[in-house]
């Protein structure tokens, strides 16, 4: 995000309704967007797998094998990779890029942080609709 893009910072609920471990899902501007609060750090991804568009929200959470030497099995990125629950593909959190080709597959990933001790989204732009959806996943 260049200087020149406006944002909007979109406060959604308290940050007491995001505790770790926990998920939750809103729809902004018809689009869904699943957050979580991994070990005290917060992401938000939109909820739909770029493969066939599945729930995001349900996905596991956890570490991956990082590239290594054959026969050798170095595991890393601990609670920062999601699998997709219908097929497993991988995506960091944080920048939503699979770890099979973060340069070409990739799933929407958005600034979330604590604002004034509420959730806040920051967007490029102000949005029309914020919906709290039904959901809450706790530990
Ligand atoms: S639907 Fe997500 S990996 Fe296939």
């Amino acid at each position: 995000m260049n200087s020149q893009t406006i944002q909007s910072s979109v406060k959604l609920f308290p940050i007491s309704e995001l505790m770790e471990g926990e998920r939750q899902l809103v729809e902004i501007d018809g689009v869904e967007i699943a957050l979580f609060n991994v070990d005290g750090n917060l992401y938000a991804i939109a909820n739909k797998c770029p493969h066939q568009g599945v729930p995001m929200v349900y996905g596991s959470i956890g570490g991956t094998q990082l590239p290594s030497n054959p026969q050798e099995y170095v595991y890393g990125l601990h609670n920062r990779i999601i699998s997709c629950p219908l097929h497993g593909w991988e995506f960091d959190l944080e920048t939503g890029k699979t770890i099979f080709a973060p340069d070409k597959v990739s799933i929407r990933s958005y600034i979330v942080k604590e604002e004034d001790g509420y959730i806040a989204l920051i967007l490029r732009k102000e949005p029309q609709s914020v919906i709290r959806k039904n959901f809450h996943c706790k530990p």
